[in-house]
């Protein structure tokens, strides 16, 4: 980990908002398949930007979180499509985890610099920001929008080397996606991977410099 301070970077989705709280606040409602609805929710959005970038297309994220829901009322249809409103409004505004504020506060006040780097388009990042509170707490929120393709295409990562006037090797990003630690590791950034639900490894040919199971353990490592 770096001497002195450090450029922490941070994946949104997954790692500092939980995406699953939004089928968690309609959970009553959702009935039994709430999770492998959610579940599905975030496999089909992940697999847009992917498929699109691939394509050479862009469409921004909310579109794409939109349509992903689309594509799962059609299947999962025990989950009401009434809630698509409730759904959405929630996943707008998001929780942070529990150790999401906590965490940017601590590095903040040690000196370190930190930022968001994802796939959400502005807006969308701009509510999740400030509906959890930690605007204070972010010295940046890059989004994919700029350069018009997703992660983990190196032109993404290439936003925080840009942003900040560093190399790839000062920067420590911080991702609950295997695949997005995947990425930033080939881009050359000493990655960290959240595995909070301990998920089997993959991958193993661009491995994270630690694997940790919540994002505490970020104030612990080797500087
Ligand atoms: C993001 C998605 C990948 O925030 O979670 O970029």
């Amino acid at each position: 980990m770096p001497q002195g301070p450090g450029t922490f970077v941070f994946d949104a989705y997954g790692t500092l908002f939980d995406f699953n709280a939004a089928i968690a606040r309609h959970r009553g409602a959702a009935g039994a398949d709430a999770d492998r609805f959610s579940e599905i929710w975030r496999l089909k959005q992940i697999e847009y930007t992917w498929t699109l970038t691939l394509a050479g297309r862009y469409v921004e994220f909310w579109t794409l979180t939109q349509r992903a829901l689309d594509y799962t009322f059609a299947r999962v249809p025990s989950v009401p499509k009434s809630l698509r409103k409730d759904l959405l409004d929630a996943y707008i505004k998001l929780d942070a985890f529990p150790d999401a504020r906590h965490v940017l506060r601590a590095l903040k006040a040690r000196g370190d610099r930190t930022a968001i780097l994802s796939n959400g388009s502005p807006a969308m990042l701009a509510s999740a920001v400030e509906a959890a509170g930690i605007a204070a707490d972010l010295d940046a929120v890059l989004s994919v929008d700029t350069v018009k393709m997703f992660k983990p295409r190196p032109e993404v990562y290439a936003l925080v080397t840009q942003r900040f006037s560093v190399q790839p090797s000062e920067v420590v990003f911080v991702s609950s996606n295997r695949w997005d630690a995947m990425g930033a590791t080939a881009f050359g950034f000493r990655t960290v991977w959240v595995n909070r639900s301990k998920s089997p490894g993959e991958y193993d040919d661009l491995p994270p410099a630690a694997a940790v199971s919540d994002l505490t353990a970020l104030l612990s490592l080797p500087r």
